[in-house]
């Protein structure tokens, strides 16, 4: 009998293959893509999970009869039992890849109509894959465009750009932006060798459809909403052969309309009652209002052309809705600069305005995200802040270790060329490493004198008690490896360091560093019972170490360090200033010669210059 393990890793790796089968299926790998809905099925039978059988069903018929592996009717057939099976189950995603394939073949069979309404049903529903949701949009347009009605074939263009640049598709996205652009071209030259079409029509198509690329180009490229209202408003003038466009967001919370593109007019923002004027009414009723008299209606709302000094005469009012048809906002065009607005007028305000409500949302979406991502990095740093002062807190002789770790690691990671994400966890895990000292008695964390066995083996407690509170801290998707790094500082090696006696590369890359950073600056450091080493035996320390405590490699990037670069942290525990005469010196000399002058018995003159102006910077006491 199956574990329920078993059970759930069974079922996770059919998720998997059926995964991998769409990205087949986009790649036009029909082989494989039938391969792995083949396995699939077989698994998602076994557990009865009907909704994921019904999709690899749909996905199979699909995939045969466009490889030809089937004929049109014997894919049907298969997509008729599927079908049967999704309409067994309470799920929507199984119902829309089943109308999704039926739309597809009925393309290809050029049964147009009833692939669009199988295709419209399918996107709508087809969050839950991406890919499918997109391919939708890009079908409806390709039937459109054999229809020749290439001002709805670019509404599916469109819709599709905005969602393969939400979910990140960037195949989708070139494909379909290549797809308009194709279409601007081709409709552009159509357009001016038909004769039948009078000039004013060939010229709103044409700007119709640079328009629409332009709100599709802008929607893609702006992250800033003023920019994108403004783009907006622009081509909406533009196309409608307006005087002026603005496009009202609702501010719910207040219920008021305001805008800051205000093409035309000089004020910085409008800002009015949502319960007023026309845009007010067109948000209240989701219906568009078409004016031909502006002043003789009681809905007018005078106080913006009071305040301008400019005349409303006509106007075309529209609500904006997003994807879930709640109204967001108001367009509102104003003076046609010949004749009234017309019906044909309001058909393109509905056609821009629907690309453009899914647009303002996505771009409103996106500043949130981002808004909410700094907020989360600022609380993450603090939170880090916090902790690693309250090390210091409680043990005031180590004050600063944390620290000075961090920029010895930082040191050692950029002379190791690590990127610079990588070594922003390390300086994370590094502040923190010790915060396990919490936990710790004072009498043997404070201890002035040598630690006794049973001591020693409590203080080594740190590193476990750091590991258990940073596991219980796991605030974002870095802090696993903050963890790992920082609870591994004092591994050794060669496998015999604690607390978990991993070896070699089996400790992480930064707890590596972490290892030399923190054993030079507590050998370099004052403690509560000793000096400073002298420099020499703590280089000697690092050097012997080399292959059995530290990582061979970090152990020679350490060496290469310049002197320089170790004194700029000596330094800050005293507070002292790094003349510039010494950083000369001191910056040509490379850890590994120092040792080596160090450990000489006759040194030359410019020798000694060296060892004299190190020394005035580490300070010992006797
Ligand atoms: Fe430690």
């Amino acid at each position: 009998m199956q574990t329920k393990q078993n059970k759930t890793e069974s079922q996770e790796q059919a998720e998997y293959l059926l995964k991998t089968a769409i990205e087949y299926y986009e790649a036009e790998n029909y082989k494989n893509a039938l391969k792995n809905l083949s396995h699939a099925h077989k698994v998602f039978l076994a557990h009865k999970n009907i909704c994921k059988v019904s999709i690899c069903l749909s996905l199979t018929g699909l995939i045969k009869y466009i490889n030809k592996t089937e004929s049109y009717y014997k894919s049907l057939l298969l997509l008729e039992d599927s079908r049967f099976l999704a309409e067994s189950t309470s799920k929507k995603i199984d119902k829309a890849v089943n109308k999704y394939a039926f739309g597809q073949i009925y393309l290809y069979e050029k049964k147009y109509y009833d692939a669009i309404s199988s295709l419209e049903y399918a996107s709508e529903k087809l969050d839950e894959i991406p890919y499918l949701k997109i391919k939708s949009y890009e079908l409806i347009a390709l039937i459109y465009i054999e229809l020749q009605d290439n001002k709805k074939a670019f509404e599916y263009l469109i819709k599709g750009i905005e969602y393969s640049k939400l979910y990140n598709s960037k195949t989708a996205y070139e494909k379909l932006r290549n797809l308009s652009e194709k279409l601007i071209y081709e409709n552009t030259s159509i357009n001016y060798s038909e004769n039948a079409k009078s000039a004013r029509e060939q010229e709103q198509n044409t700007s119709l459809l640079i328009a629409f690329s332009k709100i599709a180009r802008t929607v893609n490229a702006e992250s800033n909403i003023d920019k994108l209202l403004i783009t907006i408003a622009g081509q909406t003038k533009l196309v409608l052969n307006a005087d002026r466009c603005t496009l009202f967001l609702y501010d719910k919370e207040k219920n008021e309309l305001w805008s800051k593109v205000a093409l035309g007019l000089e004020s910085e923002e409008i800002r009015f009652s949502a319960d007023k004027g026309f845009a007010g009414a067109a948000l209240r009723t989701g219906e568009t209002i078409r004016i031909k008299d502006a002043y003789s209606d009681k809905r007018f709302n005078q106080d913006i052309d009071k305040k301008t000094g400019y005349k409303t005469y006509n106007l075309l009012c529209m609500p904006i809705h997003n994807i879930k048809y709640e109204t967001i906002g108001v367009f509102q065009v104003i003076n046609k600069k010949s004749g009234d607005f017309t019906e044909a007028d309001e058909e393109i305000l509905l056609a821009i305005g629907t690309n453009a409500g899914i647009a303002i949302e996505n771009n409103i979406l996106f500043n949130m995200q981002q808004k909410m991502l700094t907020d989360q990095q600022r609380l993450f740093e603090g939170f880090i802040d916090t902790l690693s002062a309250s090390i210091d807190a409680r043990d005031k002789i180590t004050l600063g270790h944390s620290n000075r770790v961090r920029l010895y690691a930082e040191l050692i990671s950029n002379k190791l060329n690590l990127n610079s994400d990588v070594i922003n966890i390390i300086s994370k895990a590094a502040m923190l490493h010790d915060i396990g000292k919490i936990g710790i008695r004072d009498d043997v964390l404070q201890k002035k004198g040598t630690l006794t066995k049973e001591e020693y083996e409590h203080i080594k407690e740190h590193v476990k008690i750091t590991y258990d509170i940073l596991c219980k801290t796991n605030i974002n998707s870095s802090f696993n490896e903050i963890t790992e790094i920082a609870a591994s500082h004092h591994e050794k090696y060669d496998g015999s360091g604690y607390f978990r006696g991993l070896k070699g590369e089996e400790i992480p890359l930064g707890g590596r560093i972490l290892a030399i950073s923190d054993v030079f600056d507590a050998i370099t450091s004052v403690r509560h019972y000793r000096d400073r080493m002298p420099f020499k035996d703590a280089l000697n320390i690092i050097i012997e170490g080399r292959g059995k405590h530290f990582d061979p490699k970090i152990t020679d990037a350490f060496l290469n360090l310049s002197c320089a670069s170790i004194v700029n942290i000596l330094i800050n525990e005293y507070n002292m200033s790094f003349k510039q005469e010494d950083k000369f010196i001191l910056l040509a000399v490379k850890i590994k010669e120092f040792a080596d002058i160090l450990n000489k018995n006759n040194l030359n003159e410019k020798e000694l210059k060296i060892v004299e102006t190190f020394k005035k910077y580490y300070i010992r006491e006797n």
